[in-house]
């Protein structure tokens, strides 16, 4: 169904620091704005009802499923993608960490795992065992099996702490 256009609101947020303005229809959820329109397909689009977690970004700084965001609710937020976090051809530790511990299979989980884990170790740089699978435990994985994404995880902790100065 079409929205008329006395439906539709004028937006701007803040994604990946880049300010955008639109005019949307009032039931545009974040995780639709992102995939279609603005193109950013690196969130992915799970079960579109919070319990996959595959839909998983940054929102001012704390993560949500944004299959259950409103755009106009969250006008003027800061939005953080799993796009923001490789610069070109530099994937992070965290991605690194990933592909080294062969915690990426489909893959379709991975973009919710590396922006709810990045928020955990932004937070935490050691966190414990439990600590990880606690942050993670809202994004589903039905291919790994959790212990190489742990694994990742735990590495990518250990890799940041040894460069921290
Ligand atoms: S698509 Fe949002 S939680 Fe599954
Ligand atoms: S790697 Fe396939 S769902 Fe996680």
């Amino acid at each position: 169904m079409t929205l008329p256009e006395s439906d539709k609101q004028p937006v701007r947020l803040r994604v990946n620091g880049e300010s955008i303005e639109r005019v949307i229809p009032a039931d545009r959820t974040l995780l639709l704005f992102l995939r279609d329109d603005l193109g950013m397909t690196g969130t992915k689009c799970g079960c579109e009802i919070g319990e996959c977690g595959a839909c998983t970004v940054l929102l001012d700084g704390n993560p949500v499923c944004s299959c259950l965001v409103l755009v106009v609710a969250v006008d003027g937020a800061d939005v953080l993608t799993v796009e923001s976090l490789a610069d070109g051809d530099n994937l992070t530790d965290l991605q690194e960490a990933f592909l080294d511990h062969d915690a990426v299979h489909c893959g379709f989980c991975t973009p919710g795992l590396l922006m709810s884990a990045e928020f955990l170790l932004q937070r935490n740089p050691e966190p414990t065992e439990l600590e990880i699978r606690t942050a993670i435990s809202g994004n589903l994985c039905r291919c790994t099996g959790y212990v190489q994404i742990v694994e990742a995880i735990q590495d990518a902790a250990a890799r940041r702490r040894a460069k921290a100065p």
